[in-house]
């Protein structure tokens, strides 16, 4: 028997990167896995790789600035599966690359209303679901970016610190209601995400990696197996924990 049969988990932007990995590795511990992201072909993607592997994945497009399209995302997993246990709030955008005082408000508010508005938008829908089953556990994917600043992402580092914030004050909330409520906080990991942030370029790839003790950059399944463990009840006593997967680049 797999840890997580007969569980059921949610992804929001699984249709990339460290979702994709995150839905998939859900997957493979015998959770079903309801895949959701803006992207429908991605979505569908993640889906046929889980299928293809013996595991039960459902697609949902879903926005995460649209809270009647995330109100939908967990009424999927109830409906088709009738429970949730387990979030991944991972959906997320880089933004335009520009100092603080030269950003638009647009460019602002779109950032902050995917990676800060969208995780808070998801958990009011999926903490209730959890609380009328067995309850759950919520894991928020942050960024080594909301421990320390970074020039030119003034509102990615604010949307991803408010996420530390918004993961320990829900934890609080729900610990003594069968809720765990943590994050995540990869260093640079290895994504489409990073490469439309100039990472194709190798000089500029070298000076990232460098970055790291371990002079690489992650690779997601080294993201997915943390939200796994954070999930898993080997973690039964950690909440409101922001855990740090980062080949040592905060320990400078
Ligand atoms: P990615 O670009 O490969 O995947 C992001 C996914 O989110 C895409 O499938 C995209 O369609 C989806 N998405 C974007 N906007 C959306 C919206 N409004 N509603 C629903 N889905 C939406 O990126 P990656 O790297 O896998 O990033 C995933 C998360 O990890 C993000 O929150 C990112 O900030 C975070 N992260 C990434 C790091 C990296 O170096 N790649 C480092 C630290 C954190």
């Amino acid at each position: 028997m797999a840890q997580f049969d007969n569980k059921v988990a949610v992804v929001t932007g699984a249709g990339s990167g460290i979702g994709r990995a995150t839905a998939e590795a859900f997957a493979r511990e015998g959770a079903s896995v309801v895949v959701s992201d803006v992207d429908i072909e991605g979505g569908e993607e993640t889906v046929s790789h889980i299928e293809e592997a013996g595991g039960q994945a459902t697609f949902v497009k879903t926005d995460v600035t649209d809270e009647d399209a995330v109100a939908a995302m967990v009424e999927t997993a109830v409906s088709e599966y009738g429970r949730l246990d387990f979030a991944c709030n991972n959906a997320g955008i880089g933004g335009a690359q520009k100092p603080t005082a030269d950003l638009s408000f647009d460019e602002w508010e779109q950032v902050i209303d995917v990676n800060l508005h969208g995780v808070w938008r998801s958990m009011r829908h999926e903490i209730p679901a959890m609380l009328d089953g067995d309850g759950g556990v919520v894991v928020n994917m942050a960024s080594i970016l909301g421990r320390v600043g970074f020039e030119n992402a003034s509102a990615y580092v604010t949307a991803k610190h408010g996420l530390l914030g918004l993961t320990k004050t829900a934890a609080m909330e729900y610990a003594q209601k069968g809720v765990r409520v943590n994050a995540v906080c990869p260093g640079f990991i290895d994504t489409p995400l990073l490469s439309e942030g100039g990472l194709d370029d190798p000089e500029a790839r070298k000076g990232i990696e460098a970055m790291h003790p371990m002079n690489r950059l992650g690779d997601v399944d080294e993201i997915a197996s943390a939200v796994v463990w954070l999930c898993s009840e080997g973690a039964s006593f950690t909440t409101g924990e922001a855990l740090t997967v980062d080949g040592g680049y905060t320990s400078r």
